[in-house]
């Protein structure tokens, strides 16, 4: 399997990184090839919702960034791994903005089936994860892709803490499960 991660957190050796790290191990222990994409280490501006990239033959946006990078990466990937801290009971601003840059024909062409979630908070109610939930789920249904696991690491309110190490064995399991 190919996996593509898009990690959203812009913060290096935090807890959203710790948990990707062991997925990354978990699957490369298993066959699996990974790509970690650090969102934030690259240039990816809003959509502007201008369809320009519907009506062109190629599907290019007029926007030269770091994007088409990225979808040339999904195009190949059999699987997408979306990890992200929760910032104000959402996914951040720059793994949301990347993902709106999705809304090109291109998308049509990616034959990923298989999608995983990775979320930290610092909040321990597990309600703090409701409205990436549910994203995530709706993107699931209308990308036909198989939720192949959630890993919702709350309490995490220092970086890099004792409270994160049992979301780190989950998020090992579950790459190692990947095949
Ligand atoms: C801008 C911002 C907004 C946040 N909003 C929330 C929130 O709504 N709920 C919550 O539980 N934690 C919130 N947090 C805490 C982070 O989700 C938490 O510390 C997370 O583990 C950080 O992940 P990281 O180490 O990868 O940066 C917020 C943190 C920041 C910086």
């Amino acid at each position: 399997m190919e996996i593509v991660v898009l990690n959203g957190s812009p913060r290096r050796g935090g807890n959203t990184d710790a948990l990707v790290m062991s997925f990354m191990h978990g699957a490369f222990e298993s066959g699996n090839a990974v790509i970690i994409n650090n969102v934030t280490d690259f240039e990816v501006r809003p959509c502007v919702g201008c369809n320009r990239c519907f009506k062109s033959d190629e599907h290019l946006c007029w926007q030269d960034d770091h994007m088409q990078f990225i979808i040339n990466q999904l195009r190949c990937a059999d699987m997408l791994v979306i990890a992200s801290p929760v910032y104000f009971y959402s996914i951040s601003a720059q793994l949301k903005a990347l993902i709106d840059r999705l809304h090109n024909p291109v998308r049509d062409t990616f034959k990923i089936k298989q999608i995983a979630l990775l979320c930290t908070a610092a909040s321990s109610n597990p309600r703090a994860f409701d409205a990436i939930k549910t994203q995530y789920e709706l993107l699931c249904e209308y990308f036909k892709l198989e939720d192949v696991g959630q890993i919702l690491a709350g309490g995490q309110k220092e970086k890099r803490g004792e409270a994160i190490r049992p979301y780190v064995e989950l998020a090992y399991r579950l790459g190692k499960s990947i095949r």
